[in-house]
């Protein structure tokens, strides 16, 4: 009896997205060519394209392709950086939300560091919401030398949903252009992208149910945008490299469903995520759920994130996996060695109490069956660990 809970790091392929990327792949074909095969592939790939505008609620001129959304999320911040200062040099800083994925944050650090862009982190509270009232004043101060600003739609360590439409309404006031991470928001929330108003956004196929190495950049219409990529000048020269007609194809599937499912899947999943956090707080009730409240609305219907106290989230997620429990500790693994999370470190969690954190991530396949099983598991889980947790504590004060 296995459960999988990490549908945030992937979600199982779709048998459709996984036909659509074959039937693509063997009608080969680069879109590129201007024989038949390759006029072929490109009409495959427009097609996609438009659908995968259709289910974002924008235009299919504001779809850009790429490999994913790690990708997407360079594309976005590194290309609104290097058109906005190259448009007005004196427009150097970069407003950016301290929760932010690696793929966003990383590009923050290296402009920075690289490009000599000073960052300016919007405040967020306790939840990891980032506050609408201290961004609105920050952009008053920097909004005349602010080049970007990037906050992401929804956080993929907590589940905390932003006030996205406002901070982009509030940069906006300033001509601030503002990249948005969608990438674990998309298909879980009713408003669609292009209602959002950001510039550019970041979708990830394989958070969707498309393998992985899909994705895709909304570039909203008259943005302008310096490209990452250099070569063939494809994706009207934004993004070179052949495009990949059957990662298009299978991510146009994907989002279609995903899109179409939100009405019934998020409930559904939202009611699976309320009853395993019941069933962790009743089994342990010094665990915290971190984030925002989930009765609250202001949580992704897929997120369950817990601290337990006294123990080591990487125990916790070894031990579960022996037990036949997919699940992660929600930070991220560098060459195998756990790094402390900066997102509770941003929303002023305890170091210690943040080293017991654990994400419970739900999807399309998410059943009773997978919340029983860690529900079944979870007091030998946790006695291993706080014993593990202890000796490991009694070590450092013996040393
Ligand atoms: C919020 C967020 N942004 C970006 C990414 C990166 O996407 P990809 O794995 O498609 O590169 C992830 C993946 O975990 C994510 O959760």
């Amino acid at each position: 009896m296995s459960a999988y809970l990490d549908h945030a790091a992937t979600t199982p392929v779709r048998d459709t997205a996984l036909a659509a990327w074959r039937d693509a792949a063997l009608a080969g074909g680069n879109p590129s060519s201007l024989h038949g095969p390759g006029r072929r592939a490109r009409r495959a790939v427009e097609d996609a394209r438009e659908q995968v505008a259709a289910a974002l609620g924008v235009g299919a001129a504001e779809v850009v392709l790429t490999a994913g959304g790690t990708e997407a999320d360079n594309l976005g911040v590194k290309g609104l950086w290097g058109a906005r200062t190259a448009a007005d040099p004196r427009r150097r800083v970069v407003l950016a939300s301290p929760v932010e994925h690696h793929a966003v944050l990383d590009c923050v650090t290296w402009l920075a560091d690289a490009r000599g862009a000073e960052v300016v982190w919007l405040p967020v509270d306790a939840d990891g919401r980032v506050d609408v009232a201290g961004t609105a004043a920050l952009l008053e101060r920097d909004g005349d030398r602010a080049a970007l600003l990037t906050c992401m739609w929804a956080n993929n360590e907590v589940g905390t949903i932003q006030p996205l439409a406002e901070v982009v309404a509030l940069a906006h006031e300033h001509e601030v252009p503002v990249h948005a991470d969608a990438v674990q928001a998309v298909g879980w929330l009713p408003e669609a992208v292009g209602a959002i108003g950001a510039d550019t956004v970041a979708v990830s196929g394989h958070k969707l149910g498309a393998p992985t190495g899909s994705g895709a950049l909304v570039v909203r219409r008259g943005t302008a945008l310096e490209p990452v990529l250099h070569g063939g000048g494809q994706e009207r020269g934004v993004r070179s490299g052949t495009v990949d007609a059957p990662a298009a194809a299978a991510l146009a599937v994907a989002l279609r469903e995903a899109v179409a499912e939100q009405p019934d899947q998020a409930p559904r999943v939202a009611a699976l995520r309320d009853r395993l956090a019941a069933g962790l707080l009743a089994t342990d009730p010094t665990a915290v759920v971190q984030g925002a409240d989930p009765a609250s609305g202001g949580r992704l219907p897929t997120n369950l994130h817990v601290t337990f106290p006294g123990c080591e989230g990487d125990s916790l997620l070894y031990l579960f996996d022996a037990a036949g429990v997919a699940v992660s500790t929600g930070s991220a693994c560098r060459a195998g060695v756990p790094e402390p999370s900066h997102v509770l470190h941003a929303m002023g969690v305890a170091p210690l109490l943040a080293r017991g954190a654990l994400r419970f991530s739900l999807g399309r396949t998410s059943t009773d069956a997978d919340v029983d099983r860690v529900l079944e598991v979870l007091p030998a889980v946790l006695e291993r660990a706080r014993a593990a947790g202890a000796r490991s504590r009694g070590a450092v004060l013996a040393g």
